[in-house]
């Protein structure tokens, strides 16, 4: 028989994917399970959304479409960009309709990488970053960022400084983090954006979680003076919109790159279907919508201070709680105990009935961290939470 992709072998299977699928499994044997382990919002795509979708359909946007994503809603990206990171894009040259973030990603790196190229992701990190890059036969360099009072999840600096090769072409950002929640100052980042100028490296910045943050707001990675040329922006409407589903994302880079980018999405999709992109661009200008989305922030905020609350009343020695500055998770500490995250998760779920993801799924630096979602009901987190803390005063 032939081979197969030895790439791919490579590459683990989902830790997500994996837990969701033994939680499935087990509700349909009939157990009660608080599931904290999905980073998909628990809130619907609010209905208008969904209307401006149907609409379009009745009208017969329900054929290709072009490429790029039409001219529309690049223009309601080019604004929403503008308005909410202060940085400019040319809708016509500068911006990619794609099929979610994933897909904005895929095709940023497939404009940029070579095979053998180094490419820098933080670690703990969501797994994609990584393993996009392999499936692409780039050479991935883990920078352990690992958990600091301090700078909570952020790589020491020199940790960039160590990793660097003549094969260096890129690195990798995702603030706020999933799973850490944790986003740098923006005097960071401008050392980060020199440091990348220096060595003409390309940033690849994925911000998908650009609009939920609670402390402060993380600055967007382009908006640095001269940025915008070596810094690729991939973003989607999935969390900040509730639209997960919808599989609507874009990416926002110089020109050339858009061009190089434009290819592997025409190679790949064709096209975002026509009436999603109808649907996006409702969301992103119908100023009802970005009040609902303030909404569901602020949700999500409550939730994350509910956690808080709940850690400094249970003052548990076993689950240390480091309140993440943005996202909708929590990364707890469990080292503690001394066991791996996937005995851990996997116990909790049998004993306590409550789904996580492992922290290793992350990465070496996440090897005795569970994380723990809060786009979830606030009754779920916090008996999720209690539970949690039972099980490891238990251990
Ligand atoms: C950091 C990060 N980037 C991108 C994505 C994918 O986003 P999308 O659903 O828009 O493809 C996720 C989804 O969990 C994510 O956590």
């Amino acid at each position: 028989m032939r081979n197969l992709n030895t790439q791919m072998d490579l590459i683990r299977q989902s830790a997500t994917v994996a837990m969701a699928d033994r939680i499935l499994a087990l509700k349909a044997s009939g157990h009660k399970i608080i599931g904290l382990q999905v980073g998909d919002p628990d809130f619907g795509t609010h209905p208008a959304i969904a209307e401006a979708a149907f609409k379009a359909m009745q009208e017969g946007h329900t054929h290709y479409g072009p490429s790029t994503g039409t001219l529309e809603l690049r223009k309601a990206i080019a604004a929403k960009l503008q308005r909410d990171e202060g940085v400019s894009y040319d809708p016509a040259s500068e911006i990619l309709v794609t099929h979610g973030g994933i897909h904005a990603y895929y095709t940023a790196m497939q404009a940029i990488l070579n095979p053998g190229d180094d490419v820098l992701v933080p670690d703990p990190s969501w797994a994609t970053h990584s393993n996009m890059a392999v499936m692409l036969r780039g050479n991935v360099i883990r920078i352990p960022a690992p958990a600091d009072a301090e700078r909570g999840f952020v790589p020491h600096f020199d940790s960039w400084l160590k990793a660097l090769t003549p094969h260096t072409k890129v690195i990798v950002l995702n603030y706020p983090s999933n799973p850490t929640g944790a986003f740098p100052s923006r005097e960071y980042l401008q050392k980060l954006q020199d440091f990348a100028k220096e060595h003409n490296l390309w940033i690849v910045s994925d911000e998908v979680y650009g609009s939920l943050y609670y402390e402060g707001k993380p600055t967007c990675a382009a908006d640095f003076e001269g940025a915008k040329e070596r810094t690729i922006l991939v973003n989607s409407l999935s969390k900040s919109y509730a639209m997960t589903g919808w599989r609507v994302g874009f990416l926002a880079a110089p020109a050339r790159v858009i061009q190089n980018a434009l290819k592997a999405g025409q190679n790949s999709i064709t096209c975002v279907a026509p009436f999603i992109q109808k649907a996006a661009t409702f969301a992103l200008t119908d100023p009802k919508i970005q009040e609902v989305t303030a909404e569901m922030r602020a949700a999500y905020s409550r939730r994350r201070n509910l956690v808080i609350r709940l850690a400094h009343e249970l003052e548990s020695e076993k689950v240390k709680v480091i309140p993440p500055q943005g996202a909708f998770y929590f990364f707890l500490d469990l080292r503690a105990l001394n066991k791996s995250s996937v005995e851990m998760c996997e116990k909790i779920l049998e004993e306590e009935g409550v789904g996580l993801v492992p922290g290793s799924a992350f990465g070496e630096q996440g090897e005795g961290f569970i994380r723990m979602t809060i786009a979830a009901s606030e009754e779920d987190v916090e008996a999720g939470f209690r539970k949690i803390v039972k099980w490891a005063e238990g251990q």
